[in-house]
């Protein structure tokens, strides 16, 4: 008889979590030698076959719809459509992705969900190899959103919830050797999982993760967990070798009878062996009735003069363990990736191998533009290679435990992770963390999780999810972690959302989100005697559009202030999907553009890399401040060109790092020198003789150094001459004075005016005073919603939105003359009344007729800097174009500015155009997009650019702080009201 599995509605009951699903255990895969083993390679395991690929589906609109024969072998699927496995079916031409962020999908009460419920119906037919007979079975889910059912052969083996976590079933008694078994699954896209799963990201649905067959011997390692530790005076430094311990705990499945044992042996990555002082392994304990501890050995042992892991030095050991029979026969061996590091927490201090390491981390969601959220190892390796490549140490798998591979490249690669578990009950997150029904979902989504990633060296803090308030679940699910897992500590922002000094039962750190900066400060001056806990925002400078502004005054508080260690950015990506539009043109798509209600616009788009992973501006800001050496002048020795370069690292010397210095007159490169660096051991600095003779500015203004900080070797995610960041020192600094120009150095005094400056004073006075920008993200959304409070709003208000029609009270003088070269040099002069307290910019703009295509200037670049993230840029000349100016962001907005401007040419192909000077370094941009052009438009594929050249020049723009989610910019880099005084040159310049 058919078995009528909706009649259960198994996606309305909480307390349903799974059935006939296998525990959750550490990703390994059996093979039957040590050799095989060691590729670690689960692909190349004959105990492993795939079942990606392209299997059959279909999509039903409730589940109730689908037919109680789908899992029958005979079941006719040819009316089915095929589909990628894994993907998601919103991205596959089956129903639409929708994007919310705190917002349900839909109205609802927990567990309820909508009848109307996109149900996908999946079969596929495997082979199970002759050579697994007498084997167990085991079906391998990577992951599928919100809840699967799953039959083998006709019968239904079992379902399971939670979409961001393996589920497996044993199949042996369904199979049969050979070809043609039938696998169905039913994935149902809402379910009452679905509350606990409310993370700001798009809604997909489908089997998202690898998907596999396994097989293990009857008797098999059911499970390995592994703590390796130093002892002692550990800090795994450059100072020498630490002695590691391991504890090693190995769990026998399958029953065994007396006589099987477990042998386990360690070895270098390269295969050489690692002795330990005592033999790791034993025979297998069986039943001998009361006091029984399982089918498990144990063993624990040292080992002498270890490499420990850090994200500086990821040494890696491998850990073969192989189960061998009653005659002695290996049975099957596993392989573990381990690392030997300690974490402690004292002092307000999270200590890893003793030191306090500061924390740049990143938010990461498993993303793909094209797939929605199937990635590939590649696509893992690409975004870990560029996490070390712009300076992280750490990420948090915002939010629930990420593709497993990706913990396997952090332990690789030496990143620092918060592993996250998949709760996030953000639109009911005061009701369904005390909700009983809940309870089981709450401990098991952490447990899981603990139990897939406990071996990883990378793993240092297990989060119990985000935003989902602060209940007795919470409680439950923590003291599981710290019974099974007393090594790491536990994260948890939603226990210190009302108060930091709370939550201590649920989290080791204080872990606030989005904080300002002086509350952070004011937590680390306070004394607290009784609260240990350091302080690491798991989310600050929220990178929605141009933002990020002020992250280096952040860092220059977390440095400055014991018991402050880091934070998390907001976030990697950028979530725009790629859509392709009815006139065949591709944009990147946010909330609503699939036709997606609720939905919450452009919110899903505030990484630091685009979509494509390409880096955003505000990624070079964070590698500069995350320069492992630092570089400033030896006290008074300017003169005898000695510097003090100190290395920031907490765990790795200077070997791998060098110099190249360009010296820099005037902005031009006149000499480049190698400037090779003295091993320096962590934590401290040294003085460096520049091996060669500093510069004057030699008829020029101003004369720098700038050092081009780069690899001397080859690392793993980045070759040999990589640039990491750069220092610039001053030479000669610029002082005011004359208009930095190279070839017409005169000063700008005024005098009679000459008639060849007719055309010029055209120009100038075409020029209109300029107080608004098209608002970047920070100045029209605040907490994710735009808003009456916000400053583009004002700005609207104010009527400062069209240069042409400013109101009256505003005061702008221009007075123009022609010096004796035939520049016209202008003063300006604004007077912004009181009531006008925010703006924009005060500056003007000018529009240069069509043809001028080709920018040179002298002052920060090449990368786009505002007054609050403008370290990324060192002051020389730049070249570009002005097409070449844009900044694609997603949503259109401010970009492309350029802070200390002395300069800027504007020219044709001929050389033939403009010059502008400034007394005083500038904010200049130049767009072929007028302000308005940029604020009207809602995807940066609508614009057209125009044929002409838009320059602003402004004296004072706004910073861009973080407001869509967190602070404004802060007072200093606001543009307030008052009297503004510039002064600027235009010439032409005539062909070469
Ligand atoms: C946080 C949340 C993130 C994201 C962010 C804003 O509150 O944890 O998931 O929504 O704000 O982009
Ligand atoms: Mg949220």
């Amino acid at each position: 008889m058919p078995f009528d599995l909706a009649a259960l509605r198994f996606w309305e009951a909480p307390e349903l979590t799974s059935l006939g699903r296998l525990p959750m255990r550490s990703p390994l895969m059996p093979y039957p030698s040590i050799e095989s083993a060691r590729l670690a390679d689960r692909r190349s395991s004959v105990w492993f076959r795939s079942l990606d690929g392209t299997w059959r589906f279909r999509r039903y609109d409730a589940p109730g719809e689908v037919p109680t024969t789908i899992g029958d072998e005979e079941f006719d699927d040819t009316d089915w459509d095929d589909i990628d496995v894994p993907g998601c079916w919103t991205m596959q031409g089956h129903g639409r992705p929708q994007y919310t962020n705190v917002q349900m999908p839909f109205a609802g009460v927990p567990p309820v969900v909508p009848d109307a419920n996109p149900t996908g119906c999946y079969r596929t037919r495997f082979e199970v190899p002759d050579g697994w007979a007498g084997r167990r079975v085991i079906i391998h889910l990577g992951s599928a959103e919100s809840v699967v059912a799953v039959f083998m052969n006709g019968t239904f083996v079992g379902l399971s919830k939670d979409s961001r976590l393996a589920c497996e079933f044993d199949v042996t008694d369904f199979v049969r050797a050979g070809p043609g078994n039938v696998l169905a699954c039913i994935v149902v896209q809402w379910s009452d999982a679905t509350y606990l799963e409310d993370q700001d990201q798009w809604w997909h649905a489908g089997l998202q993760r690898e998907t596999f067959v396994w097989s293990r011997g009857p008797v098999h390692i059911e499970d390995v967990k592994v703590t390796a530790r130093l002892t002692g005076d550990a800090t795994g430094n450059a100072s020498g070798n630490p002695t590691g311990t391991l504890d090693l705990r190995v769990e026998v499945g399958g029953a065994p009878d007396a006589g099987w044992s477990v042998d386990a042996r360690l070895e270098k990555p390269d295969g050489s062996p690692v002795e330990t002082t005592v033999r790791l392994g034993g025979e297998v304990p069986t039943n001998v009735g009361f006091g029984f501890t399982g089918n498990v050995v144990r063993g624990k042992s040292d080992v002498v003069g270890i490499d420990a892991w850090s994200s500086e030095a990821p040494n890696l050991y491998r850990l073969l363990i192989s189960l061998l029979d009653p005659e002695g026969r290996v049975g099957e061996v596993v392989a573990v990736q381990i690392g030997f590091r300690n974490l402690e927490i004292i002092g307000r201090e999270l200590r890893i191998n003793g030191r306090p390491v500061l924390i740049r981390g990143v938010n990461r969601h498993d993303f793909h533009p094209e797939t929605g959220r199937v990635v590939s190892e590649d696509d893992l390796r690409a975004d870990v290679i560029a996490m070390k490549q712009f300076g992280f140490n750490a990420v948090r798998t915002s939010h629930y435990p990420s593709d497993p591979r990706f913990l396997d490249l952090c332990d690789e690669y030496g990143l620092y992770v918060i592993d996250e578990a998949n709760i996030e009950t953000h639109a009911n997150m005061f009701t369904l963390c005390h909700d009983p029904r809940y309870l089981a979902a709450w401990v098991e989504r952490v447990a899981r999780m603990v139990r897939r990633d406990k071996n990883h060296a990378c793993v240092i803090f297990w989060s119990l999810g985000n935003e989902s308030g602060h209940g007795a679940n919470h409680e439950a699910a923590a003291a599981w972690v710290r019974k099974y897992d007393a090594s790491r500590p536990l994260h948890y922002e939603g226990a210190v959302m009302f108060g930091w000094d709370r939550g201590r039962s649920v989290t080791d750190v204080v872990c606030p989100m989005y904080p300002t900066i002086d509350a952070i400060v004011a937590w680390a001056d306070a004394p607290r005697p009784d609260d240990e806990r350091p302080l690491i925002m798991c989310e600050y400078s929220h990178a929605m559009g141009n933002s990020n502004g002020s992250v280096a005054d952040y860092w220059e508080a977390i440095e400055a202030h014991p018991g402050l260690q880091g934070g998390f950015i907001w976030e990697w990506w950028d979530h725009g999907l790629r859509q392709t539009l009815p006139d065949g043109s591709v944009r990147s798509a946010y909330g609503g553009d699939f036709g997606d209600r609720p939905h919450d616009d452009n919110f899903c788009i505030d990484g630091v890399v685009w979509p494509d992973r390409r880096p955003k501006p505000a990624l070079y800001e964070h590698r500069q401040l995350a320069l492992p050496v630092r570089v400033r002048w030896a006290e008074g020795a300017a003169a005898a060109g000695s510097v003090i370069v100190e290395n920031r690292q907490d765990f790795t010397g200077t070997s791998w790092l060098r110099f190249t210095c360009d010296v820099l007159v005037d902005g031009e490169v006149t000499a480049t020198h190698q400037v090779p660096l003295p091993e320096i051991d962590p934590g401290t600095e040294a003085t460096v003789a520049l091996p060669f003779d500093l510069p004057t500015a030699d008829g020029g203004l101003e004369c720098s150094l700038l050092f081009h900080l780069v690899l001397a070797t080859d690392e793993a995610w980045a070759p040999a001459e990589f640039e990491l960041g750069f220092v610039q020192l001053d030479v000669v600094s610029r002082e005011g004075g004359p208009i930095g120009h190279p070839s017409s150095p005169a000063p700008v005094t005024p005098i009679r005016p000459r008639t060849d400056g007719g055309r010029l004073q055209t120009l100038v006075e075409g020029s209109r005073l300029s107080l608004w920008r098209a608002p970047v993200d920070n100045d029209r959304v605040h907490a994710g919603l735009p808003s009456e409070g916000t400053p583009a709003h004002r700005w609207r208000s104010w009527g400062l939105t069209d240069p042409t029609t400013h109101p009256h009270d505003i005061g702008h003088l221009q007075t123009t003359s022609v010096d004796p070269t035939g520049a016209v040099v202008v003063d300006e002069e604004v007077v912004i009344p009181d009531a006008l307290y925010d703006l924009a910019r005060v500056g003007i703009v000018l529009t240069f007729p069509r043809g001028l295509e080709h920018l040179e200037w002298f002052g920060r670049g090449p990368t786009e800097t505002y007054p609050d993230r403008r370290l990324a840029a060192p002051v020389q000349r730049w070249l570009s174009t002005v097409t070449g100016e844009y900044v694609p962001y997603i949503r259109p907005q401010e970009h492309g500015g350029h802070e200390d401007v002395r300069w800027v040419r504007i020219t044709d192909g001929d050389g033939r155009g403009f010059e502008l000077a400034f007394e005083e370094p500038l904010h200049v941009s130049a767009s072929h997009f007028t302000a308005a052009d940029l604020a009207e438009a809602t995807h940066d594929v609508e614009l057209v650019p125009r044929l002409e050249t838009i320059v602003h020049i402004d004296v004072a723009h706004r910073g861009l702080g973080t407001a869509s989610c967190g602070p404004d910019t802060l007072p200093a880099y606001l543009v307030g009201p008052g009297s503004y005084r510039w002064r600027w040159r235009i010439c032409s310049i005539p062909a070469d």
